[in-house]
């Protein structure tokens, strides 16, 4: 093989990559996914087949499920998704968006989403909100209603409500499939072998299940 040739492979197949590493253009105005004919899931992303479009209503662009919080965790957490699982008209379009609501003092834990970079707009409240780039340095501080910060692609943050209020902030994210690590669950949650995480983190046998016990606390001594 020429090595023209070989480099014009190497450049075709990260072109594939670079393609499959973010949400494709849309070929077509929008796609509401036809339940009738299900889901191509490959091993790297799923097809949902669409509507005759003859069929969309207007109903299918409008989303009222996010008007009040949703349901909060132990840790005076809510947050409601919004994404073409409970919001079919967003599918395809390279959007989605979450409700967070926070009691006084709760948090929304160091965590990232490897397909998104994400605005989010302080609805109501005061929230220390920040991320941490790849150097390890930290952009944080205290914004207030109206204010808003972006979080870029896979880059780990993390929100805490330090007013006297509760708080609600909107995200919203540029992949109708963000994902969402959360590394005290990647971390301690996920079954990673004990020995590994003692190293890592200079912790005892102890600490460790400690750990494990504050995320996760059905699991019994
Ligand atoms: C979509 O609906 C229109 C109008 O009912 C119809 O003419 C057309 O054949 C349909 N297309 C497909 C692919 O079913
Ligand atoms: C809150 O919990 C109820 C009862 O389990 C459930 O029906 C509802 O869908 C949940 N709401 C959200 C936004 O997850």
């Amino acid at each position: 093989m020429s090595s023209k040739l070989i480099v014009l492979l190497v450049v075709f197949s990260l072109q594939c990559l670079l393609a499959l590493a973010s949400d494709p253009d849309p070929v077509q105005d929008f796609c509401i996914p036809n339940p009738k004919y299900g889901a191509i899931r490959t091993a790297r992303f799923t097809i949902l087949s669409c509507k005759n479009s003859s069929e969309a209503t207007t109903d299918d662009f409008v989303f009222s499920g996010m008007k009040t919080a949703g349901n909060f965790s132990e840790t005076g957490l809510a947050t409601i998704p919004v994404n073409p699982a409970n919001f079919p008209g967003l599918n395809t379009l390279g959007m989605s968006f979450v409700r967070a609501d926070l009691k006084v003092g709760a948090i929304n834990p160091p965590h990232f989403h490897p397909r998104a970079t994400e605005i989010t707009h302080v609805v109501q409240g005061s929230v220390y909100l920040g991320f941490v780039d790849s150097n390890n340095r930290v952009y944080a501080r205290v914004l207030e209603q109206g204010e808003v910060m972006v979080f870029p692609r896979g880059l780990v943050h993390f929100q805490m409500n330090v007013g006297e209020e509760p708080a609600t902030v909107f995200g919203s994210f540029n992949s109708q499939n963000p994902g969402n690590q959360k590394i005290p669950a990647a971390i301690f949650g996920s079954g990673i072998d004990d020995k590994l995480l003692e190293k890592a983190f200079g912790l005892s046998p102890k600490q460790i299940e400690m750990m494990r016990r504050s995320i996760n606390p059905l699991i019994q001594e």
